[in-house]
């Protein structure tokens, strides 16, 4: 995006802790990412992430699922919040619904999500358990545009760690979370609103190149290292 284009309005869906929406706080501060956070939407009123956004002076919102009749109505609901803040990106971070194949297709192309594994390994839940159970010798994070197969839209970004013979899935948690998750998301969605990366029919094309598999860690720029 051209230096002198508005910043790209964002909106963050939360449900939990809500260390994915600080590093994006923090990019967003620092300069690293040209964006502009018009709300935090959580679906869990006591989710520590709206008091991060709320210290940060951000605009935030609670829609409680269990008030909503069925997934069709919260899904209604949430997608009337989040288009009444126009934003150019819908951004789940750590958001724990699943969301129905309409609104999925309602944001098509600009709704990013990070998942806590190397997908396509490992989709779905507690997958810091399933690595250890698995005696994977490699675990880590992608950031994946969403479609409706879950955790099965393109990945844009991918994150490797050794585990290390680690077992205790909190433990490695954490370390996925401070040495790839903060690192990977606000740098994945800096390349995209910049165009150093995009997808398009081929795949990914990342610094003008086609490529057969996503950045990583190593790709970083100096700022995100
Ligand atoms: C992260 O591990 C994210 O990848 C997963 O849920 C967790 C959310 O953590 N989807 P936080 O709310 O960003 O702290």
């Amino acid at each position: 995006m051209p230096e002198t284009a508005s910043p790209a309005r964002l909106v963050v869906l939360i449900s939990g802790q809500g260390r994915n929406l600080q590093a994006l706080i923090e990019a967003q501060r620092s300069g690293r990412l040209p964006a502009e956070l018009v709300e935090v939407i959580s679906n869990r009123p006591d989710a520590a992430g709206l008091d991060r956004a709320r210290a940060a002076g951000l605009p935030s919102r609670c829609l409680p699922h269990q008030a909503y009749a069925d997934r069709a109505a919260f899904d209604a609901a949430l997608a009337r919040a989040i288009d009444a803040a126009r934003p150019d990106w819908v951004i789940l971070a750590g958001f724990m619904r699943i969301l129905s194949p309409g609104f999925v297709r309602r944001y098509a192309g600009r709704l990013l999500n990070i998942h806590p594994s190397l997908l396509p390994r490992h989709p779905g839940l507690r997958t810091h358990e399933a690595v250890i159970a698995a005696g994977d010798t490699e675990h880590g994070a992608s950031v994946h545009l969403v479609t409706e197969a879950l955790d099965g839209g393109p990945v844009l970004v991918q994150g490797r760690l050794r585990v290390n013979g680690e077992t205790d899935p909190v433990r490695l948690a954490e370390r996925v979370m401070s040495e790839v998750e903060q690192r990977i998301y606000p740098q994945a969605l800096a390349w995209l609103l910049r165009g150093v990366l995009r997808v398009d029919e081929g795949g990914l094309v990342f610094r003008g190149a086609r490529r057969a598999q996503p950045p990583g860690l190593a790709d970083l720029d100096p700022e995100f290292q």
